[in-house]
């Protein structure tokens, strides 16, 4: 019993609270169905695993700023999006952050193609994982 109610309480733990995760495949797809060009699919799958694990629930621990990255492209909450708590941001892109953490990732794609084409792929540190040559994802599709 003592087992099992460890158990139960490791898995809550372990669960995101709500969301749902990808893989690079079906993140793939779902990019692709958004209207995302072929050529740039392998990019924004490596940014998703490397920013979110490809989760979409997840908001990240609270930067050095005070700030906090949102959903499976971890878009900031300082220039993108207007967090819940009223805090000052510039929300670029008109959205409040928590249509970031949605199971249906239209607003983090929009989103994340704005901040692209402003600022480049380099708004993503992890950027340096992502550039190069990635393996083809044609394997997808
Ligand atoms: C706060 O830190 C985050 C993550 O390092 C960064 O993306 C963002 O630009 C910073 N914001 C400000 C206002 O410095
Ligand atoms: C921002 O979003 C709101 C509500 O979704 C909309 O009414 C408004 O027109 C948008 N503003 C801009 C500048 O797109
Ligand atoms: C990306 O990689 C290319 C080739 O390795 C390099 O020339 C370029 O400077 C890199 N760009 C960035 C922004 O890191």
């Amino acid at each position: 019993m003592k087992v099992l109610a460890f158990f139960i309480l490791a898995l809550a733990l372990a669960a995101p609270a709500f969301g749902i995760t990808f893989d690079r495949c079906s993140l793939a797809h779902e990019l692709y169905s958004l209207d995302v060009p072929m050529d740039q699919l392998a990019r924004w799958t490596c940014i998703a695993e490397r920013e979110s694990s490809y989760r979409t629930g997840v908001v990240g621990p609270t930067n050095s700023n005070g700030s906090n990255d949102y959903g499976i492209f971890q878009i900031n909450n300082y220039y993108w999006c207007q967090p819940a708590n009223g805090r000052f941001s510039y929300n670029e892109c008109n959205l409040s952050c928590d249509d970031l953490l949605t199971d249906d990732i239209s607003d983090s794609v929009r989103c994340a193609r704005q901040i692209q084409r402003q600022q480049g792929w380099t708004a993503w540190a992890t950027w340096k994982y992502c550039n190069g040559t990635l393996p083809s994802i044609d394997s997808c599709f």
